[in-house]
């Protein structure tokens, strides 16, 4: 399941992977290693194109077109790597090598090839048989030591990434809460530096979390977890918090979705995935920082005990709510974990969540909503998602979007009847539960499926799980 990816100092025309990929630029001459080739002439360089071509017997190329070479950059790269990995498909290989293009830093580049190659090579193989078998990935470069960690970094994120899809992929009776728990537990029996806590229905309810308790009181056969894992990688420092919205099925409970799509909400718990498999990566990686990750999971199903609209629950911090919708349930799990997450020692907060339909319609499945009550914060989530393509877009906050969600019989309605900004709504809702901490929220509804992005394709986006290592490593440096 995991790919390999290193740097190799050969000669390409020497190289005997399955497919020696190697890029070409628009109204620019075809690569050395293909002239002569037959059927040469039909790579363009065209943007998103690949030939497949045969300069001897025992040799196998395919020549990617770039695009401008004005325009080339990082995500150009990542796109290239996946159309590459797309034709070692086609010819059923398992290693795939890159020659480098001459254009860019060489790091970045380089990471960005694996980076695309492995991410496209994600197939979710667990009922069926897999299409793909992407093995390993060879850059064809002087090895260096920067090109070497950037690599490294960029195979290590990837592969994170493809598990935290695998996750988003299983469905409900698969991916329950407890499953997320013993994932959870593995990652703290992998790595010497994580460990973890579990709580159950009786502890959630025990210690205060009445959003959690409320939200998952109606499933009794899918028991809720509270998962906690804490990386110490520095042992001093600010703490970062994350924390991933879990909703391993969100039916609206008793605010009942409509039939058509509801299967898709298995994916409901695709934060806490990308948070998950985040820390497994930093832990792999070993940043040099300290974290607090914190998961709600459960189910939001509608039964004789479930939570009903017009319900008033108490929150971890106090607060107050009128549940007017019980398919609101995101931010009422996630009121609990943030107050818990800063309560058990982080400094700032970054919440993942597949949290409004309104950011569909908003920002569609290119950007993902950033809200966040602190620049600086927001500035570095901004700049870890430009680095790794998961792009973000801030909305903002404003006292009058906190008027909405001020309640009559309670301090807070978790869904206001006014259909105004339902992305902020939301978001103004968490800002009430960050404890003074500095805090970003980020609503990726959007873009944690069916973006069709080259590298991610119709599924499962894995979105967050890069970025957020991203966020650590900048931390750490
Ligand atoms: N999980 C959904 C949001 C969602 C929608 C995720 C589409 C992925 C794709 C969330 O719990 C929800 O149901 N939100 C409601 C809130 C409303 C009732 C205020 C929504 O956005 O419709
Ligand atoms: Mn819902
Ligand atoms: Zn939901």
């Amino acid at each position: 399941m995991s790919v390999d990816a290193e740097t190799v100092e050969i000669d390409p025309a020497e190289c005997s992977a399955d497919l020696v990929a190697v890029g070409m630029f628009e109204d620019e001459a075809i690569p050395t290693l293909a002239t002569g080739a037959p059927g040469s002439r039909d790579a363009s360089g065209k943007k998103g194109s690949a030939v497949v071509l045969y300069p001897s017997e025992d040799r196998r190329v395919v020549v990617v077109g770039l695009g401008r070479r004005e325009d080339f950059g990082v995500e150009e790269a990542r796109v290239a790597g996946a159309t590459s990995q797309e034709a070692l498909v086609g010819v059923n290989g398992g290693s795939l090598a890159f020659v480098l293009p001459d254009e860019g830093p060489a790091p970045r580049v380089a990471a960005a090839l694996v980076e695309g190659a492995i991410l496209s090579s994600f197939d979710f193989d667990h009922f069926r048989e897999g299409e793909g078998r992407l093995e390993k990935i060879e850059i064809l470069a002087p090895v260096d030591d920067e090109t070497d960690s950037a690599i490294r970094f960029s195979r290590v994120c990837s592969n994170a990434a493809n598990r935290a899809r695998h996750l988003q992929s299983l469905p409900a009776n698969f991916a329950t809460p407890e499953f997320l728990a013993d994932r959870a537990r593995e990652i703290a029996g992998a790595h010497p530096a994580v460990e973890v806590e579990v709580l159950d229905r009786e502890q959630i309810i025990a210690a205060g979390m009445g959003g959690l308790a409320a939200v998952s009181s109606g499933g009794r056969e899918v028991e809720p977890r509270l998962i906690t894992l804490k990386y110490t990688g520095r042992g001093s420092g600010e703490v970062l918090g994350l924390i991933g919205k879990s909703v391993t099925f969100d039916t609206g409970g008793i605010s009942i979705k409509p039939s058509a799509d509801m299967h898709e909400m298995k994916m409901d718990m695709s934060g806490g995935a990308a948070v998950l498999e985040a820390v497994a990566a930093i832990a792999e990686l070993e940043l040099e920082l300290d974290l607090i990750a914190v998961l709600p999971a459960t189910e939001n199903v509608p039964s004789g005990t479930a939570l009903k609209p017009g319900d008033v629950i108490t929150q971890l911090n106090g607060k107050t709510v009128e549940v007017t919708n019980t398919d609101a349930e995101g931010r009422l799990i996630l009121a609990d974990a943030l107050v818990h997450c800063a309560r058990q020692g982080a400094d700032r907060l970054v919440d993942i969540a597949t949290l409004t339909g309104a950011v569909l319609v908003g920002l569609g499945s290119t950007y993902a909503a950033l809200i966040s009550d602190d620049d600086d914060l927001a500035a570095e989530v901004t700049a870890a998602a430009e680095e790794t393509g998961e792009l973000v877009w801030r909305l903002p906050l404003h006292e009058e979007y906190f008027e909405l969600t001020k309640g009559e019989i309670t301090d807070l309605v978790n869904a206001s009847p006014q259909r105004k900004a339902g992305t902020i709504y939301a978001g103004s809702f968490l800002e009430q539960f960050t404890e003074g901490r500095p805090w970003a929220h980020l609503d990726i509804a959007g873009t944690a499926w069916g973006t069709g992005r080259a590298y991610w394709g119709k599924g499962p986006t894995g979105f967050g799980t890069r970025l957020l290592v991203e966020l650590a490593r900048r931390q750490a440096s």
